[in-house]
């Protein structure tokens, strides 16, 4: 897990955006404003959020902005007796704020966790996806995994999952 904490890149000729790891504090207000407005706020945080051996929150900002604009947490599970597996990592409570929605902002915060994903060693990423947004993930390389639909609190979700392949030599 050894990724660069900043990254800068550019989605278009004018806007300058940094995507920045960051504390789970600063996902939380992006999560509960665009994923659970109506539920309090403590309902966003999950176990392991703050559990920096098993988790990784990213943020993209715009300009010299504070506040994150997109964020998503990488996870990894902690197997019994045996350490972190780092072998399989999720992504989870991915969002952008509504009025930022459909920029591009999304796939570049994701594709920087995929790298620092890759880059720790994962061979595999997955998520619980909400099935609103199974189309978007499948043409970002994501595939459902047969038979695991599920719902939870009025949301219906898949399992989708992709194969991380190891970086080549140019992309490290
Ligand atoms: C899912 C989510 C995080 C994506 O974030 P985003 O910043 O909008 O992502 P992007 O802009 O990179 O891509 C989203 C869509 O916009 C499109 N898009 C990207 N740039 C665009 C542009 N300049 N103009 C128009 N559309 C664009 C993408 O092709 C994609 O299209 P699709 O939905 O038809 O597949 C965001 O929609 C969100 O917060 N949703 C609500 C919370 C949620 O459901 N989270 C996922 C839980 S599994």
């Amino acid at each position: 897990m050894s990724a660069a904490a900043d990254t800068t890149a550019t989605a278009d000729s004018v806007t300058a955006i940094s995507v920045r790891v960051i504390p789970p504090q600063m996902v939380w207000p992006l999560r509960h404003e665009v994923m659970w407005p109506s539920k309090p706020l403590e309902y966003v945080v999950i176990p392991g959020d703050e559990d920096a051996a098993t988790s990784r929150h990213f943020g993209l900002f715009l300009l010299d902005k504070d506040e994150p604009v997109s964020v998503v947490s990488l996870f990894w599970e902690r197997r019994e007796g045996q350490g972190v597996d780092e072998s399989v990592a999720q992504f989870r409570k991915f969002c952008t704020r509504v009025s930022h929605q459909r920029k591009g902002y999304g796939t570049l915060l994701l594709e920087r966790l995929v790298a620092d994903a890759r880059a720790g060693g994962a061979k595999s990423l997955w998520c619980n996806a909400r099935v609103e947004q199974a189309g978007y993930y499948r043409k970002l390389g994501l595939s459902d995994v047969p038979g695991r639909a599920f719902e939870k609190d009025g949301q219906r979700y898949v399992i989708m999952e992709m194969p991380l392949r190891r970086p080549t030599a140019r992309e490290k």
